[in-house]
């Protein structure tokens, strides 16, 4: 810990702490997430630890790279690169929409670093726009400067739990939680990320306004029923099966997509009814959705950013 000198606060989460702070010797910027465990005597358990370790190796320009694991006094915390901020706070500084072509950037880049991580067997469980974290992007004659964005907290949910409660005992927000699971699914795959980026892809079209924002499981689930209809046997066979089921009322599909996000084309519409699909089997994967003909249009910068 010596290495590092603690600078600001920046933020609170699920697991612990976060800290802005200065590699003492070779003065770069990190941000240090000190861990907070639900027992603190029994110190850090080893199949945390080796989780943890296993996501040092997951490096990908829109990864927010762990580059060092410091544990002591039973004691664990990440060092983090650092950036500018997270999407959230991206979304409360703005005054007016988002850019169109910044959307389509943001969110190539979440679907890029999901298929990374994916395609090395590690979901993520928990997105939502605290944990994306972005380099500000400006407008430079009509073209995005900048404007990186990175995945935070990739693994954490694997090595310490699926979180119930934050560490600040705020309640974990359901917003951006797939029916299945919400339904109690604990055979978790890929497909849960997917549904977290539809969530956020609609979120960014409509400039920071959630789409699903419910207060508890049974009125989050109504309000993604009431917009993509009440699933039945036929679109997700045997989700009755699931062990939190509850019946809920026959809602139709009336609402179309077009009405909550007016400000997405009919390509993005398309994109974005493919990754909301409540049946886990027939979302769309990272790879198919960044194929997607939404993207065709992509400025070659950003596909190489
Ligand atoms: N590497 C980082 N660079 C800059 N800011 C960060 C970094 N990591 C976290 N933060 C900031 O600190 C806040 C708290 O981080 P933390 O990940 O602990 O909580 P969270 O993202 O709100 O929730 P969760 O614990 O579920 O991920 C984030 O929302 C973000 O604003
Ligand atoms: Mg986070």
């Amino acid at each position: 810990m010596q290495k590092y000198e603690k600078l600001e606060k920046i933020g609170e989460g699920t697991y612990g702490t976060v800290f802005k702070a200065k590699n003492r010797e070779t003065l770069e910027i990190v941000a240090l997430k000190r861990v907070r465990l639900d027992d603190e005597d029994e110190g850090v358990p080893s199949s945390a630890l080796r989780e943890i370790c296993l996501l040092k190796e997951l490096k990908h320009k829109n990864i927010v790279r762990l580059y060092d694991v410091l544990h002591s006094d039973k004691k664990l915390t990440l060092v983090f690169e650092h950036c500018d901020q997270d999407l959230k706070k991206y979304f409360d500084s703005l005054n007016g929409d988002i850019d169109p072509d910044v959307v389509k950037s943001f969110m190539f880049q979440l679907l890029r670093g999901l298929a990374f991580c994916h395609g090395h067997n590690v979901l993520h469980r928990d997105l939502k726009p605290q944990n994306l974290l972005i380099n500000k992007p400006t407008m430079m004659q009509h073209k995005i400067v900048n404007g990186e964005l990175k995945l935070a907290d990739f693994g954490l949910a694997r090595a310490f739990g699926i979180p119930v409660k934050c560490y600040s005992a705020e309640v974990v927000t359901l917003w951006y939680r797939p029916p299945d699971v919400l339904f109690g699914a604990k055979l978790y795959n890929t497909s849960i990320d997917m549904w977290s980026a539809g969530c956020i892809f609609a979120e960014l079209a409509n400039s920071g306004r959630p789409l699903f924002p419910g207060s508890d499981v049974e009125d989050q689930l109504k309000r993604i029923f009431k917009l993509l209809g009440t699933p039945t046997e036929d679109t997700w066979p045997g989700h009755n099966q699931l062990p939190d089921y509850k019946p809920f009322p026959v809602y139709h599909p009336t609402a179309s997509i077009a009405q909550v996000v007016p400000k997405l084309g009919g390509k993005g519409r398309d994109l974005l009814q493919r990754l909301l699909n409540c049946n886990p089997n027939h979302r769309l994967s990272s790879e198919e959705a960044m194929a997607h003909s939404y993207f065709n249009d992509l400025p070659p910068a950003i596909r190489n950013l």
